[in-house]
């Protein structure tokens, strides 16, 4: 079978490498452009400026049999419904499922129809209704802008000034444009994170293993928000009862009222929730695969992961056995120093070999560019370190293993990721 992955980070690379343990993939293809990891296991075509309608239409040409799509951009432009339109098959939500993303307002609307445990909250539509809420709401408080804001359209407010700010961030100066054009103002949720992704197609859904992210950029949950610098797999704050709440109180319910309401999903669906007192709650959801929660759960997966999407493909996903190694996983990110702000690149990497050499460790790319077998970084996350391990300290400690034997000019990355697991 011929394969496209769609996107070029480490989470792409991910979905390349596993697809390319498949013995039914034949050729392997990739939009990445600035990925020496994934180019290397795939061939790249670099449409990405020519829009998803060029690139379903490249895809018809050159008779690709399944694509997967990494990251929420295209799919909330409709890259599923390109495809589709012409005969071909994709793992990805449709532009009218994508909004479960793409649109906060939807997803809060969506939840509250269900009764889906969320924070309470008011859609508002100009900064004085907004001000209002967030003083109804009382401190803390989050205020989102409701569409797509590359991962910074959420604040999350201790105090009144940083809710003017963020309000008038959204409202007044529109630096997110139309997609500030409503925000969400919505209660503090207390407690801690966990990403639960989901298999899904029209037949049902899967869960997968649960993971943690780690969002800010340096230890102890301080400094700003990032794509991510860590995660791994499984979490104790989600264990098996929590998975299983989870599916019952929430998938069903939102995957129910998305296929009632014409907009059945298929793909990755990716739910954050915050395990508070009253149990399980929905910070966000995603419409496609965690980077880097995809660096520990593929590597996780044990049935092959072409058969996985051949079947969603195929609408026979809730049949499918899903098999999970049971070993740990644990990805530490190395970004460039700045990242999440302004950063350098081009600077040489070294010591990949060896670091890949290590006993369970596996190097995924996010952002590099090789030339002349010199790797250079090319990007603000520039290389995710997974280990595996018969426990999590063995796989953390694996991971940092390798990330020390990889060096780059302005290396940062945090020291702490699953801590808070394993002081449980
Ligand atoms: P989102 O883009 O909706 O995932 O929000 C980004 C981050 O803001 C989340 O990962 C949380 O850490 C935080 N956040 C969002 N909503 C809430 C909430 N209601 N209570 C506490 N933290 C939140
Ligand atoms: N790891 C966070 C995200 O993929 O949105």
């Amino acid at each position: 079978m011929k394969v496209l992955v769609v996107g070029g980070g480490g989470r792409e690379h991910t979905l390349a490498w596993a697809l390319s343990r498949s013995p039914g993939v034949s050729e392997l293809w990739t939009t990445a452009e600035k990925n020496a990891g994934l180019c290397g296991i795939a061939r790249c075509v670099d449409l990405t400026e020519q829009g998803v309608a060029a690139l379903a239409d490249w895809a018809k040409g050159q008779g690709i049999d399944l694509t997967v799509v990494g990251p929420e951009a295209y799919l909330t432009v409709g890259i599923a419904d390109e495809f589709r339109s012409r005969g071909l098959k994709i793992f990805g939500p449709t532009k009218a499922a994508a909004e479960i993303e793409g649109s906060k307002v939807f997803a809060k609307e969506l939840m509250a129809g269900q009764g889906v445990p969320t924070a309470p909250f008011t859609v508002c539509q100009s900064a004085g209704a907004a001000l209002q809420a967030a003083r109804r709401f009382g401190l803390p408080v989050v205020i989102k802008a409701d569409g797509l804001a590359a991962g910074k359209g959420v604040s999350v407010c201790f105090n009144w000034e940083e809710v003017e700010k963020a309000v008038d961030q959204i409202m007044v100066e529109k630096v997110f444009g139309e997609a500030g054009a409503a925000v969400v103002v919505e209660a503090y949720l207390e407690g801690e994170e966990a990403s639960i992704h989901a298999l899904v197609d029209e037949s049902g859904f899967q869960v997968m293993p649960s993971s943690q992210d780690h969002k800010r950029v340096f230890d102890n949950d301080q400094g700003p928000n990032t794509g991510g610098m860590g995660a791994y797999s499984p979490a104790p704050v989600a264990g098996e009862p929590v998975l299983e709440e989870v599916s019952a109180r929430i998938l069903r319910p939102v995957l129910e009222a998305l296929a009632a309401a014409g907009r059945s999903f298929t793909g990755a669906l990716y739910t954050g929730i915050m395990m508070t007192k009253e149990g399980p709650q929905v910070v966000e959801f995603n419409c496609r695969f965690g980077d880097p929660e995809t660096q520990v759960l593929l590597p996780r997966l044990k049935t092959d992961f072409l058969e996985v999407l051949q079947a969603a493909a195929e609408q026979r996903l809730a049949e499918l056995p899903l098999k999970w190694r049971p070993e740990h996983a644990a990805c530490v990110v190395l970004c460039s120093s700045g990242y999440p702000g302004a950063y350098k690149t081009g600077y040489p990497i070294t010591g990949l070999e060896e670091a890949a050499a290590l006993p369970g460790v596996l190097l995924f790319h996010a952002a590099t560019s090789c030339q002349d077998g010199v790797c250079r970084t090319a990007g603000g996350r520039v290389i995710g370190v997974t280990g595996m391990g018969i426990d999590l300290p063995q796989a953390l400690a694996r991971a940092y293993q390798a990330a020390g034997l990889i060096s780059f000019t302005g290396k940062h990355y945090r020291k702490d990721i699953g801590a808070r697991a394993l002081r449980k």
